[in-house]
């Protein structure tokens, strides 16, 4: 019998990411193999994101245009899995009757029994927050080559509450897996190929697993373990709270060999009245501090940050802290949003910002941070990094990675594989990558 054809389509964080690739191997188990089309697919999943109005919404209109396949194949499965799954359960099914699964971040181990009850005409709905570790019922994984870079989720959920934020609700309480396991998973990826492990978690650094030796274990000790494994080349954690950033984490900045100068961390605003409001439970000269030790830990480390503009109050004077805190910080990079009411969070119940200003404030505050981030990009041009290379460029010969700042790099010299970690001296820097050659 042929396969049957998977197609997954992913939304959202890198946790998502991670979390299709776990579902596709679990599926496999069930004899599917993935496809890169929906068209022939057997069974289509969208992994799906609930954090802003519009990633919500996404999903329905892609399961709107969906509906000319099943049609034209009532066999199709159709899934929908992650966050808006989560947060919505049947109400999907009650928007999209054609929908045949349901199934929230933390139950899809249980995705093949789940597969084999709508095979037989039975819609499931799983939301569940299970007692058991999904990740220790889908322990083996596949012993396939793999590419380079991976993502391993070590930390999930979140206790902080942030006022505008439905991802306590939708990955539930915070939860760490024990360091054996994660270190287990580091070890076969390495013996597979790769060589960058991106740890993951929606708090990564408050990280609190259990170690080796039956102690409780931070992420900087973590990370120290896998600076030991062989073959495995670096280390980097996404995403962190300035109010988990500990001592030993900033000192591992500064000590551990693997660990990448690049740090996301996000603080929403650089008003201390409207941080109040968000509930982040700290104030704008709390990271300023902070970024200033980090700094002293790992004086070139590239900051990358997080923020929302026109959250409910917000006034010209909360903004412009905001723009003078990015002043003083000097990110790398940074990622910003109108802020969008999400039902359920607390700050749904609050006066809105006009809409024209919200925009207005996003678009000042991009073009500072672009501003920003192209002058780190100028200041590489004659310095020599390091590069690991990942896949083919678009031109002859050439060769594309990822600097130890995490900016793409293109390289045309022959000699180059994907996974060769090389010193390369930069030449030019390009709106968005730079150019190099080796050295
Ligand atoms: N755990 C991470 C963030 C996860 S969500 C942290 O604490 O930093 C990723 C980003 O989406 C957030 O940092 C925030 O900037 C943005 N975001 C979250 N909820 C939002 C909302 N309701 N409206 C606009 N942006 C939001
Ligand atoms: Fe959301 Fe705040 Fe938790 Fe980040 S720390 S996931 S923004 S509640
Ligand atoms: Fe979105 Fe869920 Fe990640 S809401 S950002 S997919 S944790």
């Amino acid at each position: 019998m042929d396969p049957k054809k998977l197609f997954i389509r992913t939304y959202g964080c890198q946790m998502n990411v991670y979390d299709s690739e776990r579902m596709a191997e679990a599926m496999g188990g069930q004899g599917y193999v993935e496809t890169d089309t929906p068209d022939d697919a057997d069974m289509i999943l969208l992994n799906t994101c609930h954090i802003r109005e519009k990633a919500a919404e996404k999903v329905y209109s892609e399961l709107g245009r969906l509906k000319d396949l099943k049609a034209a194949n009532p066999d199709l499965k159709i899934g929908v899995a992650g966050c808006v799954a989560q947060a919505e359960g049947e109400e999907i099914m009650k928007r999209q009757p054609m929908v045949d699964l349901v199934v929230g971040p933390q139950t899809y181990h249980r995705l093949p029994d789940m597969v084999k009850s709508v095979s037989e005409g039975t819609k499931v709905v799983d939301t569940d927050f299970p007692l058991e570790d999904k990740f220790e019922v889908l322990k083996n994984r596949p012993k396939a080559r793999r590419a380079p870079t991976a993502f391993l989720t070590v930390q999930e959920g979140c206790d902080k509450f942030c006022a505008f934020c439905v991802v306590p609700y939708t990955r539930g309480a915070e939860v760490s897996r024990p360091a054996e396991r994660i270190l287990r998973e580091a070890r076969e990826l390495v013996e597979r190929g790769v060589r960058e492990i991106t740890l993951l978690g929606q708090n990564v650094n408050a990280y609190h697993g259990e170690g080796t030796n039956g102690a409780t274990w931070s992420l900087a000790r973590l990370i120290w373990a896998l600076n030991d494994i062989d073959g495995l080349e670096r280390i980097r954690f996404t995403t962190s709270h300035p109010n988990d950033m500990s001592d030993d984490l900033i000192a591992a900045h500064g000590e551990c060999e693997k660990l990448m100068p690049y740090l996301h961390l996000p603080v929403q605003s650089g008003s201390d009245r409207i941080l109040k409001r968000m509930n982040r439970s700290h104030t704008a000269e709390d990271y300023l501090r902070l970024i200033k030790r980090i700094r002293a830990a790992r004086p070139d480390i590239l900051i990358s940050g997080d923020f929302i503009v026109g959250f409910p109050e917000e006034t010209d004077a909360d903004f412009e802290d905001t723009m003078s805190l990015i002043r003083d910080v000097g990110y790398g990079q940074a990622f910003s949003f109108k802020y969008s009411t999400r039902p359920g969070t607390p700050a749904a119940e609050r006066p809105l910002v006009d809409d024209a200003v919200a925009s207005e404030r996003l678009q000042r505050l991009q073009s500072l941070i672009n501003e920003q981030a192209r002058s780190v990009m100028e200041d590489m041009v004659g310095r020599e990094i390091g590069v690991l290379f990942e896949k083919k460029g678009r031109m002859e010969g050439q060769m594309v990675g990822k600097s130890d700042y995490l900016h793409a790099v293109h390289v045309t010299a022959e000699g180059i594989a994907a996974g060769d970690l090389r010193r390369v001296r930069i030449t030019g820097a390009g709106p968005n990558s730079l150019a190099g050659a080796l050295v």
